[in-house]
């Protein structure tokens, strides 16, 4: 379903971070992606989604658009490329949700793809639609904060609403890119319950920080050190497997410890918005 084909990014400092990455993944797969913060695992996301161009190789997805063609994303551009997207669902590190809507209307928003007519927002959807994004938000458990604004709800919340809106856009990819970073055990694991059963109509793919999560939720595992792929297999990861994806496996988190969750921690990655859609997708 999705090819990921001799990805190489190259930073504008001209430090190679992506040296050559491919993977195959198909649908009804979860798969965790650990490495190093910092080694380019948010980069590689904004490859798969067309949000930035590899500097080589390809991305190659199939079986969207009804026809099942395959169609290669890094090819695309504007019209074409935000059809594609469409079909990709993201949940942005720090879950991104327009603060000053409602999140019944982050979630019709967001899943179309409709920005633009934030203003005239629920005049601008048919009853099946908003029927369609309240039916998502009762899935992941918030059916009573529909109607709330995004700056009021707790970060688990947040990250259920973002999952809402994904699910909403009917993607056939899921990209979530710590979903579940800065939420305790007790939201990181209803977000995670959330997740999984998606997998029964996409495949997923998911940025993890703590190897015992992606054991528990996920049915494989990509490790990236270097710029490449140290480790793809079961997500039962080893100490000798942990110790090739990071420098000290035995202190990588939730490596030893049975139930560690990475502490809260912000990532600002500063985005020069390569293109327009991008731009889009990550108002906030
Ligand atoms: N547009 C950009 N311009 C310059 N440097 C960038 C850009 N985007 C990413 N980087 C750099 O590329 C590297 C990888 O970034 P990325 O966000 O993909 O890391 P990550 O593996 O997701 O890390 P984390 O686990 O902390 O989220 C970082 O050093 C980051 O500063
Ligand atoms: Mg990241």
């Amino acid at each position: 379903m999705l090819s990921v084909r001799n990805i190489a990014k190259r930073l504008p400092d001209g430090r190679l971070l992506l040296k050559n990455i491919s993977f195959e993944v198909e649908k009804g797969e979860f798969v965790g992606i650990l490495g190093e913060s910092g080694v380019g695992k948010t980069v590689l996301l904004r490859c798969i989604n067309g949000l930035t161009q590899p500097d080589h190789g390809e991305v190659i997805i199939n079986g969207i658009n009804g026809d099942g063609g395959p169609q290669k994303i890094n090819e695309k551009r504007g019209q074409e490329l935000r059809k594609i997207r469409r079909k990709i669902g993201m949940i942005f590190q720090g879950s991104i949700l327009v603060k000053r809507l409602s999140v019944l209307e982050n979630v019709l928003t967001g899943g179309l793809g409709r920005i633009s007519t934030v203003r005239s927002l629920l005049y601008g959807f048919t009853d099946e639609e908003v029927d369609s994004a309240l039916g998502a938000i009762d899935k992941v458990g918030i059916r009573s904060l529909a109607y709330r604004r995004a700056e009021t709800l707790s970060g688990g919340e947040m990250q259920r609403a973002a999952i809402a809106r994904a699910i909403f856009q009917e993607p056939c990819l899921l990209l979530a890119d710590e979903p579940v970073s800065n939420l305790d055990p007790k939201n990181t694991e209803a977000v995670l319950d959330y997740l999984k059963p998606l997998t029964q109509e996409m495949a997923i793919i998911g940025v993890f920080h703590a190897p015992k999560i992606v054991s528990q939720y996920c049915t494989r595992a990509i490790g990236i050190r270097d710029g490449n792929v140290v480790y793809d297999g079961n997500p039962f990861l080893s100490d000798n497997t942990l110790e090739a994806i990071y420098s000290t496996g035995k202190h990588a988190p939730g490596a030893t410890v049975d139930k560690t969750f990475p502490s809260p921690r912000e990532t600002v990655t500063e985005w020069k918005q390569e293109d327009k859609d991008g731009a889009a997708m990550q108002i906030s």
